[in-house]
């Protein structure tokens, strides 16, 4: 299966290259997410979802089982875009549900893994062989203006991603998705909800380490894409809950004074002993919150639905037509 690739052409390499050189020479130390992503990170991340620990993907799920038939039935979405689509999974219920519904025709996952990508739409295209399954390795934060323009478009957005996304990089997300659609297209957006902060650290700092695995593979990306030589286990995984922000920070502590050369940016990044890189943030939502961020960037809210326990969100929304206030 063909994949259409935004990020080719040393473009990624370039990206990485000017993240890791701002993010390593700022104080506080930064890394975006985004990096997780190699095989190895997606299979990671995978791995997470069927935690005991990690309630978001089965909550998400449970919402899918139950509402996915309405959200067919509302859309009568005949291209489904799926962005940061991973191994497209719980997908499957949106895909079953809109060919019962009579109108699906394409499906466009969106990854920046092109491993997990490709294995992901091999596997619907043998399952929907009826279906036009074009994947596209690209940014969300930069190419959502490259993917498909025709169709009646139902663009998901799932596993609570939006929430890795800084606040103003989510409200310019937000905005540009918006400026990509038209009436008539729709979006299906999860997000965590706000809960015990106990239970929400629990999620993020698992007691077998997958998720620090998870976080420390972005060192190994580090290490094999500009020849760093980070010793990742000699940084230790740090999940904390930001009340003020209502997000969960992830962070990688050095536990000694090391000095880390990049070899592909001549750099060589000091960490004193305990000094604290982040590497991600996962925001929480309140309903008002986000219904609020989804009308402020020209969306209007179709739909609310949780989970049983209140845990997760999935808010089904529309391009309202032209004039409308
Ligand atoms: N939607 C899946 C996977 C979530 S993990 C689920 O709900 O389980 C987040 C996914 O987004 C990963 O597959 C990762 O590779 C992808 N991703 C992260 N940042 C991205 C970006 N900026 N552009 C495109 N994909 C991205
Ligand atoms: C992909 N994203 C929604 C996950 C999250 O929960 O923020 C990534 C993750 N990080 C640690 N565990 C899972």
């Amino acid at each position: 299966m063909s994949v259409t690739d935004h990020l080719g052409g040393g473009y990624l390499r370039q990206a990485l290259e000017s993240d890791v050189r701002a993010g390593l020479t700022s104080s506080p130390k930064w890394l975006p997410p985004k990096w997780f992503y190699d095989a190895a990170g997606s299979e990671l991340f995978s791995r997470i979802t069927r935690l005991a620990e990690y309630y978001p993907t089965r909550r998400e799920l449970e919402i899918l089982r139950r509402r996915a038939v309405d959200v067919a039935g509302l859309t009568r979405a005949d291209t489904l875009v799926e962005l940061g689509s991973g191994t497209s999974e719980k997908t499957v219920l949106l895909l079953d549900a809109l060919a019962n519904a009579g109108t699906l025709r394409a499906y466009t996952p969106v990854d920046v893994d092109a491993v997990t990508l490709a294995a992901a739409a091999e596997r619907l295209a043998v399952r929907y062989p009826g279906l036009d399954t074009r994947p596209v390795r690209a940014d969300f934060e930069q190419h959502l203006a490259l993917l498909p323009r025709t169709g009646r478009r139902l663009v998901a957005f799932l596993g609570g991603t939006i929430g890795n996304l800084p606040p103003a990089a989510r409200e310019m997300f937000l905005k540009e998705l918006r400026a990509t659609l038209r009436p008539g297209d729709t979006v299906l957006l999860g997000a965590d909800l706000v809960k015990d902060p106990a239970r929400l650290v629990r999620a993020y700092d698992d007691p077998g380490g997958v998720t620090a695995a998870f976080n420390r593979n972005v060192l190994r990306v580090l290490n094999r894409e500009l020849d760093a030589d980070f010793e990742p286990e000699a940084f230790e995984h740090v999940a904390l809950w930001d009340e003020d922000n209502e997000w969960i920070e992830m962070r990688l502590r050095a536990t000694r004074p090391m000095e880390v050369g990049i070899g592909a940016l001549g750099l060589t990044v000091t960490f004193a002993e305990g000094e604290e890189t982040r590497t991600e943030i996962s925001a929480k939502f309140r309903r008002e919150g986000m219904l609020d961020e989804l009308s402020r960037a020209g969306f209007a809210v179709c739909r609310w639905y949780t989970d049983s326990a209140g845990d997760f969100a999935l808010t089904l929304a529309a391009i309202p037509p032209p004039n409308t206030p």
